[in-house]
């Protein structure tokens, strides 16, 4: 994708208006200066998301996200940046032409086109064969049986692969596309011996698989009887990762959103089903294990992941993937069992809504389920129970936030009947780095709480949004020795680098530079009202400056720690007494300081 010059996108912005975009979603009212209502992104009954027409931002109290008209329509619509911007763009009338796409690039996106017309074309003759044709009446036939009415299967665009061996590459071919496309499209194979292509799919019922945009990127077919193989699935093609595409997200987005909640079930007919009973929020993996980008992709719309995976050997291993996938993204994961041999599908068939729901009610942490399961493969012998308590504490510590970590402590502890102090030591040694921006004191128990220090910080930098002095004055000092959290450092980097030659920042302060953590820290700043701690600016400022000495000495208190340690091993007297010294040095300026 090439870049968009930053002034179209600039332009873009200065002729959008956030209000309008987001009008067009949901109703807004006046609030003071705000605009205000009901937040698209996490279920709420009082108003708690706000749009600020003079900042062109916006901010939600309830769920934390917030950000620029881009940042919106992302969220919104699923889109990547870039066709956010060109949305955008094709409403405000500015033509996005890109700088510097290689030639390369313009044939693989040309290509690309023309396979998502290839699968739009065949979504279409399918869904037609299905729907009205005489040659449709064996999917028709199969899909009453099994009880499916039109109408879900008009939302999921089912068709039928007729059972010639050339109906769509000859459809393909009076729609004038050239066979090599059809190839790489996957829907047609060359055949042997200059015999013409034949279809991949034929004789099965067609569920088309769509991106978040509703095109049709690839298939997975069906027969209608017991022969084998059950499902065959499009091949992976220039418009299709199976690892990064959900089978009926497109369709399941919207309850996703509203109930922060998403189901994840094997199969294309469990979603179908699921969706048919009330339970829109379901999507399948494309016959492939969860990834991290299915992870982050559903973290999107949903904060909480019930998992239902078949009660067998395969079923379980799948899960806990799943579960290694979605727990380190911040996601709160249940498992939901079903009886078995069942699947939502047939269960919904047997018992009803009702019946489904109870199972869902049944839900229960994965974690917890891991651990049992744990207990059970491993033996019961002391050996044994540290060995699941191991894999146990790998995953716990994968967790994100320090409540969550604390909760499965104990019931892990509850479980193995391993000290609860015992694991917690064992967890504190190893949070990876990435993860103690968010729990900076997790590693370093002596440090004043990162809570109260982190809100010192973002006081700091709101003052600095603010008040053009306060900006100078963290300019001079020196972001590194203010700002302890990487986050908040981050922040206020970026705010230093958007001021103009006055030292002025501009009205509309979020750009794409940011990442969406950091954009919902700033619409959030940005909302807030300035309190009585506005008055105490140098007192927050003297605060942040000395949290972020206290911290650097705290670390290389750490750090003489290991080198003593070295010092010592190799008889290196001569170190060893000057590291005691710094030592001992450090200790004395945090304790006049503390
Ligand atoms: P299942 O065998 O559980 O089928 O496969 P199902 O979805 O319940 O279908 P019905 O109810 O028997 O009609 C679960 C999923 O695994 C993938 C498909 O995505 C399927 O929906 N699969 C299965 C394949 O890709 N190929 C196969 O041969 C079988
Ligand atoms: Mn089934």
């Amino acid at each position: 994708m090439g870049r968009i010059a930053d002034e179209k996108i600039d332009e873009i912005r200065e002729r959008t208006d956030i209000v309008e975009v987001v009008s067009s979603y949901l109703p807004l009212k006046h609030s003071g200066v705000n605009h205000q209502g009901l937040c698209p992104f996490h279920q709420e009954k009082s108003p708690s998301f706000n749009v600020n027409s003079a900042r062109q931002i916006f901010h939600c109290f309830g769920c934390g996200v917030g950000g620029n008209v881009f940042s919106f329509l992302m969220r919104m619509e699923g889109l990547s940046f870039p066709d956010a911007v060109r949305r955008l763009g094709e409403k405000a009338g500015v033509e996005v032409e890109e700088e510097a796409v290689s030639p390369e690039e313009v044939r693989r996106r040309d290509e690309r086109e023309r396979i998502l017309r290839i699968n739009g074309v065949a979504g279409e003759f399918y869904q037609q064969l299905l729907l009205t044709d005489e040659e449709g009446a064996p999917g028709r036939r199969y899909l009453r049986q099994r009880g499916y009415e039109s109408e879900t299967v008009r939302t999921f665009q089912v068709g039928f692969a007729p059972g010639g061996w050339d109906s769509l590459a000859k459809h393909l071919v009076g729609k004038s596309f050239s066979s090599d496309d059809s190839q790489k499209a996957g829907l047609v194979r060359p055949g042997k011996q200059n015999r013409g292509d034949y279809d991949l799919f034929r004789n099965r019922l067609l569920f088309p698989i769509h991106d978040l945009q509703g095109k049709m990127v690839a298939f997975g077919g069906r027969v209608l009887d017991d022969s084998l193989p059950k499902y065959i699935n499009s091949p992976e093609t220039a418009v299709y990762h199976k690892g990064q595409t959900l089978y009926g997200l497109y369709q399941a987005r919207d309850a996703m959103r509203h109930n922060g909640e998403a189901l994840v079930v094997e199969g294309y007919f469990d979603v179908l089903a699921l969706h048919r009973a009330g339970f829109a929020g379901a999507v399948a993996t494309c016959g492939t294990a969860l990834t991290a980008d299915h992870a982050r992709l559903l973290k999107r719309y949903a904060d909480k992941i019930l998992l239902i995976f078949d009660e067998d050997a395969a079923g379980r291993q799948a899960t806990f993937r799943a579960m290694d996938a979605l727990l380190p993204v911040g996601l709160s994961v249940s498992v939901v069992a079903m009886p078995a041999g069942e699947d939502p599908d047939s269960l919904l068939k047997e018992k009803g809504e009702e019946g489904f729901r109870l199972c869902l009610d049944a839900a229960r942490p994965v974690l917890e389920v891991f651990i049992e399961d744990q207990l059970r493969v491993n033996d019961e012998s002391v050996e044994g129970r540290a060995r699941a308590a191991e894999q146990a504490l790998d995953r716990i510590k994968r967790l994100p936030g320090d409540l969550e970590r604390s909760l499965y402590l104990k019931r892990l502890a509850e479980l193995t009947g391993l000290e609860v102090e015992l694991l917690q030591s064992k967890v504190r040694g190893g949070v990876p780095v990435s993860q103690q921006r968010r729990a900076p004191n997790q590693s370093n128990p002596v440090r004043k709480p990162a809570a109260e220090t982190g809100q010192t910080q973002k006081y700091l930098l709101r003052l600095m949004i603010m008040d053009d002095q306060q900006r100078r004055l963290v300019r001079q000092e020196g972001t590194a020795d203010l700002f302890i959290d990487e986050l908040y450092r981050g922040l206020a980097d970026y705010l230093l680098s958007r001021e103009d030659e006055q030292g002025n920042l501009p009205d509309d302060l979020i750009d794409a530079a940011l990442d969406a953590d950091q954009q919902s820290l700033l619409s959030s700043l940005t909302f807030q009202e300035a309190g009585d701690w506005a008055d105490n600016a140098d007192k927050i400022f003297t605060d942040c400056r000395r949290a972020a000495s206290n911290y650097a000495l705290k670390r290389r208190l750490k750090e003489i720690a290991s080198l003593e340690e070295e010092a010592r091993n190799n008889n290196d007297e001569a170190g060893l007494m000057k590291y005691l010294r710094e030592r001992m040095e450090i200790n004395q300026k945090l304790k006049k300081k503390l």
